[in-house]
């Protein structure tokens, strides 16, 4: 029998001593719940989403309050309206009777002391689908970069007029960052944050999104404006632009399918870094676990750990509220 030298065995023999050794940590503060606020008067189940619903507004407020009881103080929200009142340029994104509007008024009477975040995007909103403005002619997928980021700006500027301290635009039109900082500027609200959802790749795992918000696209996909997962170093110019228009945080998006991208991006910029754990990886999770495959809080906890080693500051989750229960 011969005896190893290095035994790194000894100290993981001690539940007390691994856990004085682990380095990564996950707690509430880290975590970022996306919230689907509808126009609806009744909530409404997602099936491909188990767990999580679209709130008309007063029972998301009720929500939000439950969650920050939970310890959970960060939102992310999406708004749901009716087809027929989905227009070509998105009117609903930020009119005063929007959802996502409504919420954020709501939420501030309410005085929850939360930090709410407004997803900046026209897919919700458009007939079309698409996350711009299409031109006048109507070419599918042809979605018209700079009319888009006046419209963006726009947007995010009654946004932080009606209350969000966090605007997240997530369209992946160039420019973006910059026509929304001068918006915003413009509009007096220097002090709302921009987190840009500077690396967003075009991803199949964003499906179950589509049912919640109820965003499809009538023709096309978006591989004209969200990133191709087959180049590599692409990210790099992403939030190069992105910090350099302005951008307080980014997010990496898928996180957990593009760990590799997180760590890179962890290394590369020097401002916080959010991974968003999309829809079809929750719906993985979920799905497994609801047939026994794997136990759903270990799973959980430690996919979401992963993302955090992988050098996430924060962490959008739709486990966000299971999370939080699991690490008290
Ligand atoms: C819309 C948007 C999407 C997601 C967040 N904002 C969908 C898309 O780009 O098609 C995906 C989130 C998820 O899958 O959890 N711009
Ligand atoms: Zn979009």
């Amino acid at each position: 029998m011969s005896a190893p030298l290095h035994r790194p065995r000894r100290l993981r023999k001690l539940p007390a001593m691994r856990d004085a050794l682990a380095e990564v940590t996950l707690e509430a503060r880290h975590l970022v719940h996306p919230v689907f606020v509808t126009s609806r008067s009744e909530s409404r189940i997602i099936e491909s989403m188990p767990g999580v619903c679209q709130w008309p507004v007063e029972e998301a407020v009720e929500r939000i309050a439950a969650w920050r009881e939970l310890g959970i103080v960060q939102f992310l929200l999406f708004g749901v309206v009716e087809p027929d009142a989905k227009d070509g340029r998105g009117s609903m994104a930020d009119a005063d009777h929007g959802p996502v509007m409504r919420l954020i008024e709501a939420v501030g009477r309410a005085r929850l002391d939360v930090i709410l975040w407004a997803d900046v995007c026209l897919c919700e909103y458009t007939d079309h689908g698409h996350c711009g403005l299409l031109r006048e002619d109507g070419l599918p997928g042809d979605v018209e970069n700079d009319p888009t980021i006046d419209r963006l700006g726009e947007i995010a500027a009654h946004l932080a007029a009606a209350g969000a301290d966090v605007v997240a635009p997530s369209a992946m039109m160039d420019g973006q960052v910059r026509a929304i900082r001068q918006a915003l500027s413009k509009a007096g609200h220097d002090s709302t944050a921009l987190c840009s959802y500077a690396v967003k790749y075009a991803s199949n795992l964003y499906g179950p999104f589509r049912d919640a918000g109820e965003g499809g696209m009538r023709h096309g996909d978006r591989r004209g404006y969200q990133m191709d997962d087959r180049r590599t170093r692409e990210w790099a110019r992403e939030i190069a632009l992105d910090i350099e228009e302005g951008a307080d945080m980014v997010i990496v998006k898928p996180a957990h399918t593009y760990l590799d991208i997180v760590a890179s991006v962890r290394r590369a910029a020097d401002c916080p870094v959010v991974g968003y754990h999309v829809s079809g990886e929750y719906a993985m999770l979920r799905a497994a676990a609801e047939r026994g495959w794997l136990d759903l809080r270990e799973a959980g906890l430690e996919v979401t750990r992963a993302i955090r080693r992988a050098g996430a500051d924060l962490v959008i989750s739709y486990l966000s509220p299971e999370l939080a229960q699991w690490l008290d």
